[in-house]
């Protein structure tokens, strides 16, 4: 902390967010940052550090609270059990720059801003002060690389999501709507003790692309997008995404667009070392979705033309991926200072702006890998409207590919010296094996 320029820091958990009256709550989840310094999912705590000090603040446990809420550690054995001294709120006595990771909700933000008496806005990304932002920088070098205990974690996530997925795909063809197939990937989330690690994305409007309705009926020749991951109790993500049939079979269309999807994600991955620029790993992912369209004579053009329009970013619009740790988008609390280094960010291109992540790769990283194929109405609509991405687009050819509203195809990539190492590589992902189980 010292040598990263910061004096003195206090890491907040949060406080449980009500839902329509307070003592109704949603389940609580501690900040990242606070589980990656702490390990304990507490409540209302915050760990102070300071230059030479360290210790954790919380309120003893209200003996009437038990009676509803069971019993709570005394201050002493949490002490005890995390090795730091630990006294009551009231104690905190902050300085005047103390540096904080403001939390992303209103009420947890007030509650800080109290106890450090200094004004907050929830976060938005931008960091509020200098000691901030330096709090910020010392936070994202400890957390970019996972150690082994990490990745354990991150492995048990990706085994219990391997699990709801393929208990997905089995039960589709019996599956008469979304929420069904949902309640049956939740199920191994929750059988494994864990929950998921974000709102789970289970649509046949895949095209919509954080579509969180489950309400649609399937039928047999829609495709259903899965985007669903699992957490570990100690809050490691994982973060899939596959595209099933829900006949149990791709239409000769789904197929092609599938494979064209497939075929991007598998060279993106191949591409995931040390020393890589993750710009470099999306735009290789925008140029296989290009010539894989062009091929299926959805786009029409130059190589170079239809780069320089960015027409493949009309149905592939989103970056290729993203950090993935404690948090599905890892950090992004802190905006965009973990996805890019110093010196770089965001640029307004079709083809980039929805990137999040524009670092060198290093061994220890993990990152997302998922391009996809929408048609995405809106966009569409400004694409014709557009002379250089309408002549690059074959409408006609598209409207035959009316059946293919949403893919995406997602895996969970660990960075190592030896190349990627794929951490959800056993979810069925070849139009065989994702055949082969819906078809059970
Ligand atoms: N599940 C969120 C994402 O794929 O980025
Ligand atoms: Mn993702
Ligand atoms: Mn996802």
């Amino acid at each position: 902390m010292a040598q990263a320029g910061v004096d003195r820091a206090v890491i907040a958990s949060g406080l449980p967010q009500p839902r329509n009256f307070a003592h109704n709550l949603y389940p609580f989840r501690a900040s990242s940052h606070f589980l990656f310094l702490v390990g304990l999912p507490l409540e209302a705590a915050v760990l102070d550090i300071g230059p030479d000090h360290e210790a954790l603040y919380r309120d003893p446990p209200d003996p009437q609270a038990t009676l509803w809420t069971g019993p709570e550690p005394a201050l002493d054995e949490l002490a005890d059990r995390l090795k730091l001294d630990v006294f009551p709120l009231e104690d905190l006595q902050p300085g005047a720059d103390t540096a904080c990771t403001p939390p992303p909700d209103a009420l947890s933000t007030w509650w800080l801003s109290e106890l450090l008496d200094r004004a907050l806005e929830p976060a938005h990304g931008a960091p509020q002060s200098e000691a901030d932002a330096r709090l910020a920088a010392a936070l994202i070098e400890v957390r970019l690389q996972h150690d082994a205990a990490a990745l354990e974690q991150m492995r048990q996530a990706a085994a219990v999501t391997r699990r709801a997925h393929e208990a997905g795909m089995r039960a589709l063809p019996a599956c008469a709507t979304e929420y069904e197939v949902l309640a049956v990937m939740e199920a191994e989330i929750r059988r494994a003790g864990m929950l998921s690690a974000y709102q789970p994305i289970v649509t046949c409007r895949g095209e919509v692309l954080h579509n969180e309705s489950y309400e649609n009926a399937l039928a047999p020749g829609d495709l259903l997008l899965a985007d669903v991951g699992a957490e570990t109790r100690e809050g490691w993500a994982a973060d899939v995404t596959r595209t099933s049939p829900v006949s149990g079979r791709f239409s000769p269309t789904q197929r092609d667009v599938y494979e064209v999807v497939l075929e991007a994600q598998r060279t993106a991955i191949e591409q995931v070392r040390p020393g890589v620029r993750y710009r470099d790993v999306h735009l290789s992912a925008m140029g296989t979705v290009t010539l894989g369209l062009r091929d299926l004579g959805i786009l029409r053009g130059s190589e170079e033309q239809l780069l320089r329009a960015g027409a493949a970013s009309v149905f592939f619009p989103h970056g290729v991926g993203h950090l993935l740790g404690l948090d599905v988008h890892d950090m992004e609390d802190l905006g965009d200072a973990a996805g890019y280094p110093p010196g770089r960010q965001r640029d307004d291109s079709p083809a980039t702006r929805y990137l999040r992540l524009d670092r060198d790769l290093s061994p220890g990283m993990v990152v997302t890998i998922e391009p996809g194929f929408y048609q995405v109405v809106g966009l569409l609509a400004s694409a014709r409207a557009d002379a250089a991405l309408s002549a690059s687009i074959d409408f006609d050819r598209l409207a035959e590919f009316s059946d293919v509203r949403g893919i995406r195809i997602e895996d969970d990539v660990l960075v190592t010296d030896d190349g990627p190492e794929l951490l959800t590589g056993e979810v069925p992902k070849s139009v065989r094996d994702i055949e082969a189980l819906c078809r059970q």
